[in-house]
């Protein structure tokens, strides 16, 4: 029997089992311990190839930066790095992490907001290029002579995204330079002298297939931005960066992202406009999104008012659901496809009635008959799951199992509780 979220060696289901990577979930969850996030390497490299492939294809020049936010896992970044991946940075710590798992400088951006001071001057001494996102952040580089090299993040006026809040483009919105003055930015940067060699972008996160046509006006609208800007600057510019964005299938309903109409949209674009510099994408999600599942074990099945299914993570391990309102699709690993189906809710264990893995409280999900015991996969947690993850009600993080191949090993082991309370003073 085949389910829409099957991926042919990644996610499959045999005898009523679900496997992850050629192996059962349940003896994963048993030998390894729940909650637990388990990633397949193959799938994160096929995700990126699959990438490739579609900007090969347009023939024109590009750029994969990862957007580690989404997953900054040391071990992931160097598998992407072993790929040709060059890494879209948020925060001085993860330029650090970035350097230390082997990127040098030159292959990463930094995209930060309300930097501060130390920020910068910490990023300067790293040798990123700098990525500014107001005037304040230009006036301050400008203060502190930094000869490297920067781009602009404009806002276009318009966003896309899965949810209000991972939408980055627009009016109400703190992102980038708004287009009434991003010539006024290209113009003061040169007076500054300040050495801009790129232009950025970035709408949102967690696209469906429809949004690509929104997208894509952005991209015309950031085309004749840089085409100003290189009048501006009197040069080429060295790149032209559409952010990241691109989303992942989390329903059956919704479709997979069209990753070929994405990447020859930007490419005819370009081409229309004669802008012949090379491209530059930040995709994070559509890397590792799909690679990743949390494990969690159920401890309580019991009807209230309605049937409860309680796990043993709550939404201090993933927190889209009950932050996002965010679908993520729910199987019962050792109970693939039993006809009896209840709807209930899977309530996470921690003190908030909005912890919940359903995407709210209302809407229940319908299972097949739950026992204590049982492994629930919660799919399509690789990307913004264990990133966003924190220690509320004192939890711990889970450990977090990479699957290569034959080789499965604990990237991140649990956290304990004395870690958690290591750096307080009674
Ligand atoms: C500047 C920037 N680039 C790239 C991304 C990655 O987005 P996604 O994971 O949707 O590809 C983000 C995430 O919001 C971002 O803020």
């Amino acid at each position: 029997m085949n389910h829409w979220w099957e991926i042919p060696k990644h996610q499959t289901s045999r005898n009523n089992q679900l496997w992850i990577a050629n192996q059962k979930a349940t003896r994963l969850a048993k030998q390894f311990q729940t909650p637990l996030f388990v990633y397949n390497a193959n799938r994160i490299r096929e995700n990126y190839r699959r990438l490739c492939e579609a900007f090969d294809a347009t023939g024109a020049p590009y750029s994969i930066h990862y957007a580690m936010k989404a997953n900054p896992h040391p071990a992931i970044l160097a598998l992407l790095r072993k790929l040709g991946a060059r890494i879209d940075a948020v925060s001085p710590n993860e330029v650090r992490l970035a350097k230390q798992t082997g990127f040098s400088p030159e292959k990463i951006f930094f995209t930060g907001t309300s930097v501060s001071n130390d920020d910068l001057t910490e990023l300067i001494a790293s040798g990123v290029l700098i990525n500014i996102d107001s005037f304040s952040q230009m006036r301050r580089l400008t203060e502190k002579k930094f000869d490297g090299n920067a781009s602009i993040r404009w806002n276009p006026g318009t966003g896309a995204g899965i949810h209000d809040h991972t939408i980055t483009g627009g009016k109400f919105i703190k992102f980038g330079i708004p287009e009434k003055f991003i010539l006024k930015a290209f113009q003061t940067a040169r007076t500054n002298g300040l050495c801009v060699v790129g232009l950025h972008q970035h709408i949102g996160s967690g696209w469906l297939g429809n949004d690509v046509q929104k997208f894509l006006k952005t991209v015309e609208k950031t085309i004749s931005v840089g085409k100003k800007a290189e009048k501006i600057l009197s040069k080429p510019l060295e790149f032209i960066d559409f952010g990241g964005g691109p989303g992942i299938r989390y329903q059956e309903k919704q479709t997979d992202f069209p990753i070929e109409k994405y990447a020859q949209g930007i490419a005819n674009a370009m081409k229309k406009n004669s802008l012949n510099c090379p491209v530059v994408i930040e995709p994070g999600r559509f890397i590792v999104g799909d690679a990743g599942i949390l494990l969690t074990e159920v401890n309580t099945v019991e009807t209230k008012n309605i049937p409860v299914i309680g796990v043993n993570a709550g939404f201090n391990a993933l927190i889209r659901p009950a932050f996002y309102g965010a679908y993520h699709e729910i199987v019962n690993a050792n109970r693939l496809h039993t006809p009896v189906k209840v709807a209930s809710m899977v309530a996470g264990n921690l003190c908030e009635s909005g912890d919940v893995f359903n995407t709210d409280k209302y809407s229940l999900r319908k299972l097949p008959k739950t026992r204590e015991g049982d492994i629930l996969a919660i799919l399509n947690a690789g990307a913004y799951g264990r990133a966003m993850a924190s220690n509320y009600n004192l939890r711990e993080r889970p450990a977090e199992i990479l699957i290569d191949e034959k080789k499965t090993r604990v990237i991140t082991r649990k956290e304990t509780f004395r870690q958690l309370i290591q750096n307080q003073k009674p």
